[in-house]
C-alpha cells in the first residue's frame, strides 16, 4: 500500500516522485532546445515505418500522415513557446509521445516502434548540433570578415610589432588585424570538419543493437538530410559524448581565437597604449569613478573561454568513463554541450559587432616606434652592402646607442614578400571567406528543404 503512494506512474513505468525529479535533474529545460528536432526524428521515424515491407503494416501511409500533420502542430506550438515537459513525462521524447496518442489514441503508441528514447536524442542532438554548427560557421566568418575589412582599411597604418609582448619590428595594424582573421578561418575550416563527422545519421541503433523488424535506416539519414547513417549500430550510441566533444574542441579553438584578439585588445586600448578606442558604448561605467569606462565585453570574454574549455572537459570527462551501450551519465553532457555552443556563438556575435566600430589612432601607434624598433631593419641593410649578417647583427647590437629612428611607414612598405605587411593577399582572404559564406548557404538551404519537405511545413517554423 504505502510503495504504491511513494509511486508516480509514467509512460515508463511507476517510478518513486523523488527519483522521478533526480533522474529528469535538467532535462525538462534542457529538452526544449530539442522539441523541434525529435519532432523531425519522428517524422522520418514513421516515414520509413509506413515503408516498411511487412504485412499487416505497423503504420500505413494515412496514419503517417496523420503523425506527421500532428508533429508539425507540435513544432508550430513549440515555436510560439506553447510546449512543456511535465516531470512524468521526463524528457521530450515521451512528451511527444503523450501528446501524439492524446490526439491520436493507439496510433500514437505504435511511433515508438523500432526505436529507443536513446535513438531519439542521439539524433536530436546531431539534428541540433547541425544547425548550430552552421550558425556558428556563419558567425565565426561575419566576424573574420570585420576583421579583414578593418586590415583593408588600415592596411599599411605602421604598428610595431612585439615579440614577449616587448617591441620588436615595425608592422602593420593590416597584419595585426589579419592574422586575428586568419586563425577564424582556421576554426571554420575545423568546424566544417566537424559537420563533417557529425553528418551521419545514428536513428536505428534503438537501444544500442538494432532490432529485429526490416527498418530502413538508409532512407530516414536521407529524409533528414543526413550523408549517411552511422554504420554500427552500437557506434551510434557510443558516438554520443565523442561527438560533442569534437564539437567543442571546434569551439574551443574559436575561443581561443577570441582571447587572443580580448587580449590584444585588453592591452591595446589602454590609455598607456592608446591604439585603438572601442566604441564607448561597448564599455561599462563605474558607480564610483566617474571617468571610467571599462573594456566588460572583452574581459568576459576572456573569461568565456574558460567556461567552454570547462564544458568541453566536463563532456569528455563523462564520456571518458562509460562502457559500451547506453549510459545514463550521457545525459548529463547536453547541459554543457548545449552551454558550450551557445556561449561560443554570443562571443562570437559580440566580437563581431564591438570591432566593427573600432577605431584607430595612428599617433599612438607611432609613439611606439623606438629606435630599436629599426635594429633588424638597419642590420639588414648592411647585408644588403655585402657584411654577412652575423658581422651586421653584432655592429648594431654594439652600436644601438646610434640607432636613428626611421620612417615607419617606409619600412612597413618594404615588407612586401607575400603575407608580410605590405604583401597581404586580401583577395585570399576574400576567396576564403567567399567559399565558407557559400558552403553556408548550401548547407542551411539544403537543410531547411529536406526539413520542410519531410514535414510538409516551411521550416523554419516561424
Ligand atoms: N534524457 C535521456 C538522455 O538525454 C534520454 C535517453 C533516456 N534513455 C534511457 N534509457 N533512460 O540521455
Amino acid at each position: 500500500m504505502t510503495s504504491r503512494k511513494m509511486t508516480r506512474k509514467t509512460t515508463v513505468g511507476s517510478i518513486d516522485p523523488s527519483v522521478l525529479d533526480f533522474t529528469a535533474g535538467s532535462d525538462l529545460q534542457l529538452d526544449l532546445a530539442l522539441v523541434q528536432a525529435d519532432c523531425i526524428g519522428s517524422a522520418a521515424h514513421v516515414t520509413m515505418l509506413s515503408r516498411m515491407p511487412i504485412r499487416p503494416k505497423v503504420i500505413t501511409g494515412a496514419e503517417c500522415k496523420a503523425v506527421i500533420r500532428e508533429l508539425g502542430s507540435i513544432m508550430q506550438r513549440a515555436a510560439a513557446g506553447q510546449f512543456s515537459i511535465s516531470l512524468d513525462d521526463q524528457d521530450v521524447h515521451l512528451a511527444v509521445e503523450r501528446i501524439l496518442t492524446a490526439k491520436l489514441g493507439d496510433l500514437g503508441k505504435k511511433i515508438h516502434t523500432g526505436r529507443s528514447r536513446n535513438d531519439q536524442v542521439a539524433v536530436d542532438l546531431r539534428l541540433f548540433a547541425r544547425e548550430e554548427l552552421i550558425g556558428a560557421v556563419s558567425e565565426t566568418l561575419a566576424l573574420a570578415a570585420v576583421l579583414v575589412g578593418f586590415a583593408k582599411r588600415h592596411e599599411t597604418v605602421p604598428m610595431v610589432g612585439r615579440t614577449h609582448m616587448q617591441p620588436a619590428m615595425p608592422s602593420s595594424v593590416g597584419l595585426w588585424a589579419s592574422a586575428h582573421a586568419e586563425s577564424l578561418l582556421d576554426d571554420v575550416a575545423l568546424l566544417m570538419a566537424v559537420y563533417d563527422l557529425n553528418d551521419q545519421c545514428p536513428l536505428g541503433s534503438a537501444a544500442s543493437y538494432g532490432v529485429p523488424l526490416p527498418i530502413d535506416r538508409v532512407l530516414t539519414a536521407r529524409l533528414l538530410g543526413f550523408s549517411r547513417p552511422v554504420h554500427n549500430v552500437l557506434y551510434a550510441n557510443n558516438a554520443r559524448g565523442k561527438i560533442e566533444t569534437l564539437i567543442l574542441q571546434a569551439m574551443t579553438q574559436v575561443m581561443l581565437s577570441l582571447s587572443r584578439l580580448a587580449q590584444d585588445l585588453m592591452l591595446f586600448t589602454m590609455p598607456e597604449f592608446g591604439y585603438f578606442t572601442l566604441p564607448a558604448e561597448y564599455g561599462t561605467g563605474s558607480s564610483i569613478m566617474p571617468q571610467k569606462n571599462n573594456p566588460d565585453v572583452v574581459e568576459l570574454v576572456r573569461a568565456r573561454v574558460a567556461r567552454v574549455m570547462a564544458c568541453e572537459l566536463a563532456v569528455m570527462d563523462i564520456a571518458r568513463s562509460l562502457p559500451s551501450g547506453y549510459n545514463r551519465d550521457l545525459q548529463e553532457t547536453k547541459g554543457p554541450f548545449m552551454e558550450g555552443v551557445a556561449t561560443t556563438r554570443s562571443c562570437l556575435r559580440s566580437m563581431a559587432q564591438m570591432t566593427e566600430r573600432m577605431e584607430v589612432n595612428p599617433g599612438a601607434l607611432l609613439k611606439s616606434f623606438s629606435p630599436g624598433v629599426f635594429a633588424t631593419d638597419r642590420a639588414l641593410e648592411l647585408v644588403g652592402r655585402g657584411m654577412p649578417f652575423r658581422d651586421a647583427y653584432n655592429y648594431i647590437k654594439a652600436n644601438l646607442d646610434e640607432l636613428e629612428t626611421m620612417d615607419a611607414v617606409e619600412s612597413v612598405l618594404k615588407k612586401t614578400h607575400w603575407g608580410a605587411p605590405n604583401g597581404l593577399d586580401f583577395g585570399w582572404y576574400g576567396e576564403r571567406i567567399k567559399a565558407g559564406r557559400e558552403w553556408h548557404n548550401e548547407e542551411w538551404s539544403a537543410h531547411c528543404k529536406a526539413v520542410t519537405k519531410l514535414m510538409g511545413i516551411k521550416y523554419p517554423v516561424e
